[in-house]
């Protein structure tokens, strides 16, 4: 938040210059500095009005300049005690304990609303995510789109975006008449209710297997995928079939994973409709051309995007293209978010360099990427006879870890009590263990780790949070603290901490990554956790003092519930 009112102070002061405002890892350093003196030092507008023949200016002398400006600035004077300058040249920021104080109480009043503004005036954004594809387990990939686009979304929410999530089914293409002549010859309706993506992945491997056999199964499943584009009842029926107990199965998932609706569930059969009309259109403006019988768009700088192949099948591409036509005309949106594995990029460079040409271009387009998912010995995640693992495995799995850890915590707890808690930690240290790290690099499933209640996880800032919550629990008699009476180093180190939160969070949105949050919320356990240790708060005798510190107390638990709840990752109040 002051980060923020820092920025724009400057910002409009020096418009078009490009500076940090940061937090500094040494608070002899002030508790905000700026390297803006350097970069106006050696800006050449500012030699030129200076007019003279010289290489930019001493960082330190625009530095001591611009302090004693701010210093003397009527809308810091409540905020800052002192801004100075210091070799060789940054201006550092000292906060007012006066002013802790007052946020402090500020925030304690509108615990729920304060701190978050309203940068999305009411604009939508799209966040697709998830997008698994039916007739197929969902895997490790779309875990970490599910994870990191519920979060993201959540952060465009409480910063007033209107914001539409959508998951992009993938189902539509020429495995579906596959699978459509394979369950003609070898399906099982009971044993698909039971277990879909296993038994439709059994006849699509069964399909090929016998393909070996008897190569005339090519045709059929082409004739099949064919009766199905063209509305064949039966065929129609059976791929309904497929989806149905798919997305019944993705919806089992998405509840263990506790994650928020989807508003659109659209998938890429949606625009079969809309594909010819689109690619006349392309035709027409003289975008796409025409390559050896198929349908293609040359870009600049990238391969050419196939729209069409010779056979007169349309692509993943095309389907994309008509979605995002969509996307932008009938749901208005200002941005999109593409949450999708860096293995995508090429896809989506093309993709948003054919919309270009379209003229699709109202829209800001992104593609949120992220890295693989690596297994303990560094390699991709794997079962041990090299296969996909499926996701209901993994969170099967981590619950199930998460249980012993807590029933070793808490011996004396039920089985139901246990078994509630280590849902919660199990797919709060899965969460976590995604979103600390920027999404674009590969993640390691270290389980380990993820379950370490003293490392840098999951559980370490739920237990964090579940302290704070029972020194609350137990404060009896309380009354309004007054909050000028906490002036211990502890305390002003809690309160600043509390201020930064709208900062993580907006950097959040800036990035489309959830670390910057997520260390913020680390460094506010370890904040509170400090404090715990330090101070008995319980037993002072000094009453006054002692609600004080509770203010702090349960303002510094809010913060954190509020933060893990936009990383989706539940609290409770005993772990
Ligand atoms: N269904 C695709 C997959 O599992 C991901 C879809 C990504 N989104 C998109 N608009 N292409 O690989």
């Amino acid at each position: 938040m002051v980060k923020s009112l820092l920025r724009q102070k400057l910002q409009d002061k020096f418009s078009g210059v490009s500076f940090d405002v940061l937090v500094p890892p040494d608070d002899k350093m002030g508790d905000y500095s700026t390297n803006i003196a350097f970069v106006l030092a050696t800006r050449p507008s500012h030699k030129a009005t200076e007019g003279k023949e010289k290489k930019g200016e001493d960082p330190m002398k625009v530095g001591e300049e611009l302090a004693s400006e701010l210093s003397r600035d009527k809308d810091l004077a409540g905020v800052f005690q002192k801004v100075e300058a210091v070799r060789p040249g940054f201006v550092n920021f000292f906060l007012k304990k006066e002013f802790l104080q007052k946020q402090l109480a500020e925030t304690y009043k509108n615990i729920d609303s304060v701190g978050l503004s309203d940068t999305g005036n009411g604009k939508t954004v799209i966040v697709e995510y998830s997008s698994p594809n039916i007739a197929k387990p969902m895997h490790i990939g779309h875990l970490r789109s599910t994870i990191i686009g519920d979060s993201l979304a959540n952060v465009y929410e409480k910063l007033g975006y209107k914001v539409i999530r959508w998951n992009y089914i993938g189902d539509w293409g020429t495995q579906f008449g596959k699978l459509i002549a394979a369950w003609k010859r070898w399906g099982d309706p009971e044993k698909l209710k039971t277990n879909p993506s296993t038994t439709l992945v059994e006849l699509y491997v069964m399909f090929h297997q016998n393909l070996k056999k008897d190569p005339s199964l090519e045709g059929e499943g082409q004739r099949e995928f064919l009766k199905l584009e063209q509305g064949d009842s039966q065929n129609r029926e059976l791929w309904e079939l497929f989806r149905s107990q798919s997305l019944e199965e993705f919806r089992c998932i998405y509840k263990d994973l506790n994650i928020g609706m989807f508003q659109i569930i659209k998938g890429e059969s949606d625009y079969e409709s809309k594909l010819k009309p689109l690619i006349v259109e392309l035709q027409q403006k003289g975008i796409a051309t025409e390559s050896e019988g198929a349908l293609v768009i040359e870009l600049e700088n990238l391969p050419v995007a196939m729209l069409q192949k010779s056979d007169g099948a349309t692509l993943y591409m095309t389907r994309d293209l008509a979605s995002l036509e969509d996307r932008i005309r009938s749901y208005q949106a200002d941005k999109i978010l593409y949450i999708v594995a860096n293995q995508q990029t090429l896809h989506f460079e093309q993709l948003f360099a054919v919309a270009k040409k379209l003229g699709l271009k109202n829209a800001e387009l992104a593609h949120v990427k992220f890295g693989m998912v690596l297994g303990e010995d560094g390699k991709k995640l794997a079962t041990r006879e090299g296969k996909v693992i499926p996701l209901q495995d993994v969170i099967d799995k981590i619950v199930a870890l998460a249980g012993r850890v807590v029933k070793e915590k808490n011996p004396e707890l039920s089985e139901k009590e246990a078994s509630e808690i280590a849902k919660v930690v199990g797919i709060g240290a899965l969460k976590y263990n995604d979103l600390k790290q920027h999404p674009h690099t590969d993640i390691v499933f270290d389980w380990k780790a993820m379950l370490d209640i003293s490392g840098n996880s999951g559980p370490y800032l739920q237990y964090a949070y579940a302290r704070l919550a029972s020194i609350i629990a137990k404060a009896k008699n309380r009354k309004e603290g007054d909050v000028s009476l906490l002036t211990e180093p502890e305390e002003e180190k809690l309160m600043k901490r509390l201020l930064e939160f709208s900062d993580a969070v907006v950097k959040c949105m800036e990035l489309n990554a959830l670390n910057s949050l997520a260390l913020y919320l680390y460094e506010l356990s370890n904040e509170a956790n400090r404090f715990y240790e330090s101070i008995r708060v319980l037993e002072d005798e000094n009453i006054d003092r002692r609600n004080a510190r509770l203010v702090l107390i349960e303002t510094a638990a809010a913060i954190l519930k509020r933060g893990l709840g936009i990383l989706g990752i539940e609290t409770l109040k005993r772990i």
